[in-house]
């Protein structure tokens, strides 16, 4: 059994813009289930309301560049699992996780910062603890921190900590000058500890001090140690090879069962799939195209960025929508140029494609039982959630085979292309529709992928024994 604290800037239910917070919201409990004890830190953004939550501690000094931000903590128990808030008005308390429409906020280096800072606190004063598990560049600093600042502090002795790299991708960068205002000191900065590219990189500060890294699927944790994945820290990550490995993420199946939820039109399970149908009439009726269902239906929900490939879509939407007949539903919101992209074909096939831009779980949710198929053509994809979601309700994935998405889909119960290229897409998507037109081969690939178990559970177990060989070592 482990003492294990969390450290994120999203967890779900509390805060969410994509699959951290998913995994965030799932992974603890399932640890706790299994016998660790495993409590997590956010920032309390303006948006979570701490109303029905215990103040735990008042006036945490944390002591950053030269001075102090004094923070109180809230506590809130979630299936099981603590969930600590770090609240300082000044640095969480407005509107927007990391940025607003003018771009990312300035003061992020601080605002995480703080919050690796103040999860020294919480360990020290409410919730002793022998693993830091810090996720994404947010929580870079903390085995900096944890390694150079408090050596002498017998609250954390021994402690070990883990870094969980999501997405290689968002890499933390701040100027050097910088640095001492997020309490790190100028000679942090060199190419063998925080430089990169000129810049500070917290990111590189996770990957460097950590006692253990993971990734969130053995696929990726093989491609981020090549230049095309890489995002130029490949080198640094081929070094720390032997530190590394990739555990895939999990579906929570409490939140992600076509037989319990709640925002659906019918719910449905592998031996009742005409519930399925009624979903997707539903979801037609919802966006007045509901006159032809015999339609094949192709779903998107997505951040709509760079790494998610939407600008192969382009070129096969007209061959698709055109004279073949699909539908297709996306849901997003991101890059103007992409959020163009949809828009446009949107206004061009008015009775076959819908754009719903922004952020709607209950329509995440329709999406994924209304459609016949889910498309995710990513240029990388370091696991993946939506796919996952989408074989539990029987709407096939069409893929492309990177990271997670090789590792959860194979030809029994989905679509993958290899090539990042539009050609490969549309052949791919040619295939996807060959079967939609046949329905037994449809429905037997439906009812494989809907039996198919990515649970919690087993990640657990794969984190809960890395937490042990680490507390195992001197
Ligand atoms: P990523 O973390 O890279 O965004 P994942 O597939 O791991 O990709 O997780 C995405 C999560 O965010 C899923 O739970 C998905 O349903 C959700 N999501 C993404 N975009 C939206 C949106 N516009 N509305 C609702 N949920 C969304
Ligand atoms: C990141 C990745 C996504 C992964 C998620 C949760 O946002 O882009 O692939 O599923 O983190 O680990």
């Amino acid at each position: 059994m482990s003492r294990v604290l969390m450290i994120s800037s999203e967890a779900a239910p509390f805060a969410k813009t994509g699959g951290l917070a998913d995994v965030l919201g799932a992974l603890p409990p399932e640890l706790n289930a299994l016998g660790d004890e495993c409590a997590v830190v956010l920032p309390r953004y303006g948006s979570i309301d701490v109303s029905a939550a215990e103040k735990v501690y008042s006036g945490l000094r944390v002591y950053l560049g030269g001075g102090y931000y004094e923070c109180d903590i809230y506590k809130k128990v979630v299936r099981g699992t603590q969930f600590f808030f770090v609240e300082h008005l000044g640095l969480y308390g407005r509107d927007g996780f990391y940025g607003d429409k003018f771009g990312d906020f300035g003061d992020n280096h601080i605002r995480y910062a703080l919050l690796c800072s103040a999860a020294l606190g919480i360990a020290r004063y409410l919730f002793p603890t022998q693993i830091f598990h810090c996720h994404d560049w947010q929580a870079g600093l903390l085995p900096l921190f944890l390694k150079n600042f408090v050596t002498g502090d017998p609250a954390f002795y021994g402690a070990k900590t883990v870094f969980t790299i999501h997405n290689l991708g968002y890499q933390g960068l701040m100027p050097r000058s910088k640095l001492w205002e997020a309490g790190v000191e100028d000679r942090f900065y060199r190419s063998d500890l925080l430089e990169f590219n000129g810049a500070a990189s917290l990111l590189k500060s996770g990957i460097v001090f950590a006692d253990a890294l993971t990734t969130v699927s053995p696929r990726y944790a093989e491609e981020i140690q090549t230049p095309e994945f890489g995002f130029g820290m490949d080198g640094l990550l081929r070094a720390r090879r032997g530190a590394l490995r990739g555990l895939l993420n999990g579906c929570d199946y409490d939140e992600w069962n076509p037989k319990t939820d709640p925002h659906i039109a019918m719910n449905f399970d592998a031996d009742s799939l005409e519930g399925k149908l009624a979903c997707k009439q539903s979801l037609l009726d919802e966006f007045g195209m509901g006159r032809r269902i015999s339609r094949p239906l192709i779903g998107i929900v997505s951040r709509l960025a760079h790494q998610k490939g939407f600008d192969l879509v382009g070129s096969v939407l007209d061959e698709m929508l055109g004279w073949r007949d699909a539908s297709l539903v996306v849901l997003g919101s991101g890059d103007k140029d992409t959020e163009n992209l949809f828009a446009g074909y949107a206004q061009k096939y008015p009775d076959r494609m819908v754009f719903w831009h922004g952020f709607s779980n209950r329509m995440a949710h329709r999406i994924e039982a209304g459609s016949d198929l889910f498309l995710m053509p990513s240029r990388y994809e370091p696991c993946g959630l939506n796919q996952m979601y989408s074989l539990r309700y029987g709407t096939l994935p069409v893929v492309r085979a990177t990271g997670g998405l090789d590792d959860t889909i194979d030809v029994e119960t989905g679509f993958k292309f290899w090539r990042f290229d539009s050609w490969d897409l549309a052949e791919c998507l040619r295939h996807a529709l060959a079967v939609y037109a046949d329905p037994p081969r449809l429905q037997s690939m439906q009812i494989t992928a809907m039996g198919r178990d990515f649970s919690w559970a087993q990640s657990a177990r794969g984190y809960s024994a890395l937490y042990q060989e680490l507390l195992s070592r001197s």
